[in-house]
């Protein structure tokens, strides 16, 4: 399968050590094995949020903010890239146009590009550019659930959604500003809907999970349609 991974930021970032790297790159290293080819765009976690923090306080605009954050994507993938060591590509892709060129059999590794949207939105545009069968996002807080499941203990994770439906839970519930685009950002989700191509999203927090959505045993949410 052609498969574009969304890679959240936090994962890499939240042990603040190359631990995580290493575990993301084994399973990843593992699918490429298995004969996937795979695109993987990294978030930026802890340090977008820390450089947009300071950005802030020091009263830099939202323009300026995205682009600290994308910096910080672009240090998470340049450590995947080094935590793959032979099976990446040692490029740090960033436009659909440079997937379609060096689509191979290594791993291509992206992070962030223009400000106003997510790694997410990037996750998509690669997955159309290398014409993907699957779309997978990977986050710290699981499914898309019928409530804050942080507030909401009795919250009820959805197994299937439609695009549409996942674009009004998101529009009601989620803002979409620098550092935060919520659940998936709805640039996102409108050209995933458009291109249709079909989105998991998981927990990632353990890494097995990416191989059980690609094989289709996962606990996350299916949107399609
Ligand atoms: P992400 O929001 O994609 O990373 O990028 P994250 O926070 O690690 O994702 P999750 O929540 O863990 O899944 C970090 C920030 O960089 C800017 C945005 O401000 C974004 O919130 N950014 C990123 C852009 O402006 N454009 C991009 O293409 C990517």
């Amino acid at each position: 399968m052609k498969i574009s991974i969304s890679l959240g930021g936090s994962l890499l970032t939240r042990q603040g050590n190359a631990d995580a790297y290493r575990a993301y790159a084994t399973v990843l290293r593992r699918l490429k094995e298995d004969g996937h080819q795979l695109v993987v765009v990294c978030g930026g976690g802890r340090l977008a949020r820390d450089f947009i923090s300071i950005g802030r306080k020091l009263d830099a605009n939202h323009y300026l903010q995205d682009r600290l954050g994308i910096l910080a994507t672009h240090v998470n993938a340049l450590l995947l890239i080094a935590a793959l060591g032979e099976d990446a590509d040692t490029r740090l892709h960033r436009r659909g146009g440079e997937i379609r060129k060096h689509l191979s059999d290594r791993i291509l590794v992206g992070g962030g590009h223009l400000p106003g949207s997510s790694t997410d939105y990037r996750a998509v545009l690669f997955a159309e550019a290398m014409g993907a069968d699957l779309i997978v996002n990977a986050t710290d807080y699981g499914g898309v659930f019928d409530r804050d499941p942080s507030k909401h203990p009795d919250a009820k994770q959805f197994n299937s959604l439609s695009f549409g439906q996942l674009e009004e839970i998101i529009r009601k519930r989620f803002k979409q500003s620098p550092g935060d685009y919520g659940l998936f950002d709805l640039k996102a989700v409108r050209r995933a809907r458009r291109c249709q191509i079909p989105l998991i999203i998981i927990d990632g927090t353990d890494p097995e999970e990416i191989v059980r959505a690609v094989e289709g045993s996962h606990s996350g949410t299916e949107i399609r349609g």
